[in-house]
Order: C-alpha cells, then sequence, then structure tokens
C-alpha cells in the first residue's frame, strides 16, 4: 500500500494486521516504552488545512515516539496564506524528502489529488465529508477489542451523517469487518439515499434502542452546512438527537457509546455519558495513538521491525 486515502482501501486482513500490531504497540505504551526506532532516519510531514487535536496530535506522537523526524505546518502561518495552491505547497514540501505527508483538507479528494505530484506516501487525515480511514481504523479497533469480533454486531451512527467524513469511513470498514450499520438523526441531515452508503436509515429512537450494539454519536458539522439551515435549534437537537443520562438508560445496558471527538458536551452528548463507564470515547483516542503508530510504520515498509521491536 503506497498511501492510505480511504476506508475502502482496508481488507479485513490488513485490519487484521493493523489491529494485532496495535494492541501490542498499545501494550508497550503503557508498559511506559516510548521509544522505539523503527522510523528512524525517516520524515512525517504533518499538514493540515484544518483544526484538529486528536489526528494531528496522534500523529505527531506517533512519528516521535518512532523516531521520525516530524514536521507540523499551520497553515494559518504558512504561505498558504499568501496564496500557495495545495498542489504547490505539497510539491514544495515532496522536495524535502519526507516518506510520509499526513494531509488534512476541507475539499473532498484533495489527498487522492495530492498523491499524484508527489513521490512521499500520503496519509488521508480526513478530505472534507469523504473519508478519514485512520478514524475507522480506529473505531472498528475499539469496537472488535470491546466485542472480540464485529462479525453479526449492528452499530448506529447518529447525528450529522450528511456532512460526516467518519460516518462514510466507519459504514465501509465496518461493514468489511461483517457489522451491520444503521444511521438516524434529523432527516436533514441524512444522506439521500442511505442505501448508496450500505447503511439502513432507522426512524425513530425506539428502533436505534432495539437494534443498537453500538452507538457512534457524531458532532453536527456546522462548518460542513450550506446556508440553508437543517435543524431547528441546538436546544431541540439535544432534546431529540443527544444522548444524556437518561436517554443512555432508554438503550439496551450493554449497548456502548462511540464519539470521534471533538464531542459538544450537551448537544450531541452530556459530559457524564462521555465520562460514563459505557463510553468508549477516551479509549478511541489512545487506540488512536497506536493505530497512527502502525500505519506510518506500514507505509514506510517499517511495520517488521516494529513488531521486532515490541514483542
Ligand atoms: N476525530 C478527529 O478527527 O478529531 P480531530 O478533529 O481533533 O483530529
Amino acid at each position: 500500500m503506497k498511501n492510505l486515502l480511504s476506508a475502502g482501501q482496508i481488507t479485513r486482513e490488513l485490519f487484521k494486521e493493523i489491529y494485532s500490531s496495535a494492541l501490542s504497540v498499545r501494550k508497550a505504551l503503557r508498559e511506559g516504552r516510548k521509544k522505539f526506532s523503527a522510523l528512524r532516519g525517516k520524515c512525517v510531514v504533518n499538514l493540515f488545512f484544518e483544526p484538529s487535536t486528536r489526528t494531528r496530535s496522534s500523529f505527531e506522537k506517533a512519528g516521535k515516539f518512532l523516531s521520525a523526524d516530524v514536521i507540523n505546518i499551520s497553515t494559518s502561518v504558512s504561505s498558504v496564506k499568501k496564496g500557495e495552491s495545495l498542489v504547490d505547497t505539497v510539491k514544495n514540501l515532496d522536495m524535502m524528502h519526507p516518506d510520509v505527508i499526513v494531509l488534512r483538507h476541507p475539499c473532498e479528494g484533495a489527498p487522492h489529488f495530492a498523491q499524484k505530484f508527489v513521490r512521499a506516501a500520503v496519509v488521508n487525515a480526513g478530505d472534507g465529508r469523504h473519508q478519514h480511514p485512520t478514524q475507522a481504523l480506529l473505531d472498528c479497533a475499539t469496537l472488535t477489542e470491546h466485542f472480540g469480533s464485529l462479525e453479526g454486531k449492528r452499530i448506529t451512527i447518529l447525528g450529522d451523517i450528511a456532512n460526516s467524513r467518519v460516518a462514510r469511513s466507519d459504514a465501509i470498514l465496518l461493514k468489511e469487518l461483517g457489522a451491520e450499520v444503521f444511521i438516524y438523526g434529523p432527516s436533514p441531515m441524512m444522506p439521500r439515499v442511505p442505501e448508496a452508503l450500505g447503511v439502513k436509515k432507522l426512524n425513530s429512537f425506539e428502533e436505534v434502542r432495539e437494534v443498537s450494539d453500538a452507538v457512534i454519536l457524531l458532532r453536527i458539522q456546522l462548518e460542513r452546512q450550506n446556508a440553508k439551515k437543517t435543524f431547528p435549534s441546538i436546544r431541540e437537537y439535544a432534546e431529540l438527537f443527544g444522548i444524556n443520562r437518561k436517554r443512555l438508560k432508554e438503550l439496551r445496558p450493554e449497548t456502548v457509546i462511540l464519539h470521534p471527538g471533538p464531542f459538544n458536551r450537551g448537544v450531541e452528548i452530556t459530559g457524564e455519558v462521555a465520562y460514563g463507564d459505557r463510553s468508549l470515547i477516551f479509549p478511541q483516542v489512545e487506540m488512536g495513538l497506536a493505530v497512527r503508530m502502525v500505519v506510518l510504520s506500514l507505509l514506510c515498509g517499517r511495520l517488521e521491525k516494529l513488531k521486532e521491536e515490541i514483542q
């Protein structure tokens, strides 16, 4: 695999390899081992045209833990501000011989386009509403660890599906791993053709309760909403679609809650649910670091080296 651009590239076999390696990496990190040499001599560039906390910092930590040189480019203080294009930016960075460029961009397809102009491997760290493949990896890894297997599991993605790259990426990989995927949320936030995503639309919270082994909550993507308002008010959204203590009790007791973050407290989730014992939100973040260490090693042809090191 030269680049990681879409969750559609991840087969069951590849997921199994990434998942088992990520568990070993996480165990090593939990034991306090924080320096590995697998990417010594390699260089990772983080190029983010949109804000990020988890993805950017975990790719940075992943590169540093693996002994790569890591360059972080914040576009707000780069020559992008002077009008430099995406292609010119990545072409110039590529001339500095990075091995991986991790790219987040508001436009769908930007990483697919950029990879044509560079020698470095490109990781899509989120492109508009389209894809976020490492989020799908970490979500499916977290769920696989919780359930043992995703075969036959029923997962509901709840919220602003139409604007969500997480929903699109998760749906692809969850199905590849044998799960059944449902969506629920306000009608204007639903995709026009749910079947095109291979998911089934639910029509009530009672149906969510009935089917869900896990619920993945999504943030309302205000930055991607068009001028037409797609919901009446935040308060009404929270009442009808948010998960608070009362709503959590309405779900089956074994149903777990995930969220890619950042979550908006009191809108799609309350603080007590996010920090509660049925939440996998913080395990997701820890898994994200391990998964990204594995992905960087894989793209640099150093996964075997990393596996030897963490044995
Ligand atoms: N889940 C996720 O992509 O979070 P960030 O936007 O903070 O990277």
